[in-house]
């Protein structure tokens, strides 16, 4: 059968970016760079950037675009021995596909909540009290499931099932055409709105005054490299499978600068509309700015909350930026739950649609889970190891593997030929040594790390069992489907 293909190049772009544009951008990056030196955090954060995210880029869209099919049929025509690295990344997308809808529920329902501020005046009491129903729980003791949860739940997987169901052109790439330039346009109006209000251009002096003592500290370095790694969704499947259905004659380097610089641009957007509203609110509060600024579910569901009730005209103003979330969110989850359906597909040969309704259907009885009174707590170990480790670790393989085991040159000669502009030898420095190099030094302190105290405060086996343990499982099972397919090629 012939593979299916995107239907423009924009259509691609736009699907790249939609992947690379999530969650991380609106409620890590601004935090990062703010903790990290300000306005210096960009010497870093470009660098890294240049040295790691492009060339990374350019490395996926070529191997996709090559040997057109998902993470473990990539690797596997590079060299068989590989392929269970394909399954881990598959198996990393499938577990973060699992949560991340949740937090897209989470949006779905503020979006709503929004209008007239049903969080009241305790916004923290509300999300993990009332929301989220969380009480003496643990991720090993989750409690009952938050039944109000269920109907946004299903909303949030409905938007990845229908594209995933109708495929590239007609459900990934029209849906994404979609959501991309509507997502640009709320965020321009949300700075718009936050920008005139008093105290905002404080808070986004903040975000970029540079502090360039932190350049010289090696922690700044590696917050940039991580985040580069984590906010490009390189490494984990992803981008290696969006580029599979790349036609014959496609361009690779412009469309990988392109879709970092947009992805990155798009973060700047963000952090100054998050850290202008941030400085609104610590104006109005009568506060300092240290005493507000926060970053992930605490920043979206209990800051941002307070600062729209204290916004002019709070139920237009709240839903939009839920509204943002939720289509950040979707376009990236829809790339990850690609990601799996692709391995599955090129697989086992199964329709699009049987893939579709069994991944999708599976994944929303696992995310229940996730929406138990203990399902935040669940989520925030899960993606601590998935974030810190496995998504690290698979990216350094993937790089060592191809960038030492494999001829790097030839896939440079290859991106060259089908590209509008070249890219040097510097190219392959920075695979081979630079992004390495970051990558060994940022694992190696996470580990040691999290051998020094337990994350989160949670316990011995908790964290031996739901954050080591899934690793190892998702390891075990890789290297097994690629063992019984060695026995297949011997047969
Ligand atoms: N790049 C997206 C984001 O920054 O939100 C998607 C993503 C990356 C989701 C990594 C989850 C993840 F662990």
């Amino acid at each position: 059968m012939k593979r299916e293909q995107w239907g423009s190049r924009t259509g691609f772009i736009l699907a790249a970016v939609g992947s690379a544009v999530g969650l991380g951008n609106i409620w890590r990056f601004p935090y990062m760079a703010y903790e990290n030196g300000g306005g210096a955090f960009f010497i870093p954060y470009l660098f890294a950037m240049l040295t790691a995210g492009i060339p990374f880029m350019i490395l996926e869209f070529t191997l996709g675009q090559k040997y057109r099919s998902g993470a473990p049929g990539t690797l596997r025509r590079l060299n068989h021995r590989f392929e269970w690295l394909g399954w881990f990344q598959v198996m990393i997308c499938a577990v973060i596909a699992f949560y991340y809808v949740v937090v897209i529920a989470w949006a779905i329902s503020y979006t709503w909540f929004a209008v007239d501020q049903s969080w009241g005046d305790d916004s923290n009491a509300f999300f993990f009290g009332e929301f989220l129903g969380l009480g003496d729980n643990s991720p090993s003791s989750l409690g009952s499931i938050q039944t109000h949860l269920l109907l946004p739940l299903v909303l949030a997987w409905a938007a990845s099932f229908i594209a995933t169901y109708r495929g590239v052109q007609d459900g990934i790439e029209k849906i994404n055409k979609v959501l991309m330039p509507l997502l640009f346009i709320l965020v321009l109006v949300l700075i718009g709105r936050v920008a005139s209000l008093p105290g905002a251009l404080n808070g986004i002096n903040w975000l970029l005054e540079p502090d360039f003592s932190k350049i010289w500290d090696l922690k700044v370095w590696s917050a940039a490299y991580g985040q580069i790694f984590f906010t490009l969704s390189v490494g984990f499947a992803i981008m290696l499978s969006y580029a599979s259905f790349l036609p014959e004659k496609s361009d690779i380097n412009n469309n990988a600068f392109m879709t970092v610089l947009m992805n990155c641009g798009f973060s700047m957007l963000a952090g100054i509309m998050v850290f202008g509203a941030l400085g609104y609110m610590a104006h109005a509060q009568q506060k300092e700015l240290t005493d507000v600024v926060s970053s992930g579910v605490g920043l979206a569901f209990v800051t941002l909350p307070t600062a729209i009730n204290l916004l002019p005209a709070p139920g237009v103003t709240g839903p939009l930026f839920f509204l943002a979330l939720v289509f950040a969110g979707i376009s990236s989850h829809i790339s990850i739950a690609q990601a799996v359906t692709t391995g599955l597909m090129d697989k086992t040969g199964w329709s699009r649609q049987k893939t579709a309704i069994i991944f999708c259907g599976t994944g929303f009885v696992v995310s229940l889970l996730f929406i138990t009174q203990g399902g935040l707590l669940l989520l925030d170990l899960v993606d601590h190891y998935i974030n810190n480790m496995a998504l690290l670790g698979s990216c350094l393989l993937e790089l060592f593997l191809v960038g030492w085991l494999c001829k790097l040159s030839d896939y440079q000669k290859r991106a060259n030929e089908l590209s509008e502009f070249s890219v040097g030898i510097w190219w392959q420095l920075c695979i081979k040594f630079v992004s390495i190099a970051m990558l060994i030094v940022i694992l190696f302190n996470n580990i040691v790390g999290a051998f020094k105290e337990n994350y989160g405060g949670y316990s011995n086996n908790e964290i031996l069992f739901i954050g080591w343990g899934m690793i190892a499982v998702m390891l075990v099972v890789a290297i097994i489907i690629n063992a019984s397919n060695k026995q297949e090629v011997n047969a």
